[in-house]
């Protein structure tokens, strides 16, 4: 039975591993962090896409959780799903990606694949990814080196790690012919891509694709309120063309691990090796992170229609999170709305059926001076209380029809209500 070793057991990782051990692969999970390989040996699950039972279903085939990277001498295939974010500076930071490849080449066999699947700018797999892995003293050839990208979408009920297809790419042939066959095992549709710099390529146009779009419905919202026209309407007429349209919406802004973040690392890369801006990726993200101070312009706008100022308002916010129906907060653009709002005096409140308590401050651990926020609990008295109430994510369980009853004033920012006392972004 081939034996893996999945390193990082996070959104990515943990889906990949629960896929290659319900395959009848032999799976172990590699991560640094004590709590999370406790939590996980105890069947505890730490994220939104996998239960606390199928963790424990996990274990009862044979997964197992550890923070010790010996167990990468006996792999055949070691996958490597840390974390890519920015550094200080706005650029890559492979801080991750190195220690762990560094831990993967201390511990490498003769005969092992190694797969890289974070997130990365093309050429990382080869160029930073390979010589840390020559060396444990092998040559490329004696291991096998390959990318693929994740495309877990946290949340989607619909597309999980089997029925969504998987891009390819080995720094040679025989490495892409592996990680072909490795992922065949539990992946519907593998696509062999020409080589690694085209699978990593392949990751950040999806994602640069999606953020350039969405910068496009976000600025084309404001002209289009300006112009007194509800653009989900026109998208929504738009998207029955049955080709060559994709639809896009508008918002308070991007938010998660993936699209404020990967198309910086095409940029950077770009202007580091050719010296030229990537002008479309500089664009979408100045009027994408323009979006939470935007929506507080409207908040003070609509209140200011009812003689109110934003100052002492009560404004209470649906929804925190940065997608619907999902418990992760990372790069949320609610939390730089809610810092203006707070910093022009307003009384702010919250509603996440995701979210108990709220740092508004940082999402990185609590510290000294972060303003945190509980949950309401009295729904109904707080909605018709609030002067405003302004919803960010449309998570399903919240009541649209109800809202729209109970509430004063609401400032819609996802396009699904409508009403007298509705706005919409
Ligand atoms: N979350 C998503 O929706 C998503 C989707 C597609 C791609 N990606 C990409 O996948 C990669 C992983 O993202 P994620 O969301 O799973 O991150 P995550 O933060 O959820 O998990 C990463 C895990 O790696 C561990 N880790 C960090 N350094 C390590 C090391 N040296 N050795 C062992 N473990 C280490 C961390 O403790 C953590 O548990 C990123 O490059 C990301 O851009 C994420």
């Amino acid at each position: 039975m081939e034996r893996v070793v999945v390193v990082g057991l996070g959104y990515v990782g943990l889906p990949l591993a629960q896929a290659a051990v319900l395959s009848g692969l032999e799976v172990t999970g590699l991560d640094l962090n004590n709590e999370i390989v406790s939590g996980l040996t105890a069947g505890r699950s730490h994220i939104d896409d996998l239960s606390d039972f199928e963790i424990n279903e996990m274990l009862d085939k044979g997964f197992r959780a550890t923070t010790d990277s010996s167990c990468i001498r006996q792999a055949d295939v070691i996958v490597v799903c840390v974390p890519t974010p920015l550094s200080a500076e706005g650029g890559p930071d492979l801080g991750a990606v190195i220690s762990a490849t560094n831990s993967v080449s201390e511990n490498l066999s003769a005969g092992s694949l190694v797969i890289l699947e974070s997130t990365t700018y093309p050429g990382t797999t080869e160029e930073i990814v390979l010589p840390i892995l020559e060396k444990s003293g092998l040559s490329l050839g004696e291991f096998e080196l390959a990318f693929s990208p994740e495309r877990i979408d946290p949340g989607n009920q619909v597309f999980g790690m089997t029925n969504t297809p998987k891009v390819v790419g080995g720094v040679n042939t025989k490495s892409g012919d592996s990680a072909v066959q490795f992922y065949s095992k539990f992946v519907d549709s593998v696509i062999r891509a020409k080589g690694a710099k085209e699978a990593e390529m392949a990751k950040l146009l999806e994602n640069t694709y999606r953020h350039v779009n969405i910068a496009l419905m976000n600025e084309l919202v404001e002209f289009s309120n300006l112009l007194e026209i509800d653009l989900w309407n026109a998208i929504d007429c738009a998207a029955t063309k049955p080709f060559g349209f994709q639809a896009f919406y508008p918002g308070p802004g991007v938010g998660g691990h993936c699209i404020p973040i990967d198309p910086n690392y095409l940029a950077h890369h770009i202007k580091s090796v050719l010296g030229r801006p990537f002008k479309f990726v500089e664009l979408a993200q100045e009027i994408n992170q323009s979006m939470p101070a935007y929506v507080v312009s409207r908040i003070q706008d609509a209140l200011n229609d009812q003689g109110k100022a934003l100052k002492h308002s009560k404004i209470l916010l649906l929804g925190v999170t940065y997608k619907a129906n999902i418990a992760d907060q990372r790069e949320s653009p609610v939390r730089p709305l809610a810092r203006e709002l707070l910093a022009k005096g307003a009384d702010i409140r919250f509603i996440d059926p995701f979210v108990e308590s709220w740092n508004v401050d940082s999402e990185h651990g609590n510290h000294e001076g972060d303003r945190i926020l509980n949950c309401v609990t009295d729904l109904d008295q707080e909605i018709s209380e609030a002067d405003i109430v302004v919803l960010l994510q449309n998570h399903k369980n919240f009541d649209l029809s109800s809202l729209v009853a109970k509430a004063k004033l609401i400032l819609d920012t996802r396009g699904v209500l409508e009403g007298i006392n509705v706005i919409k972004l």
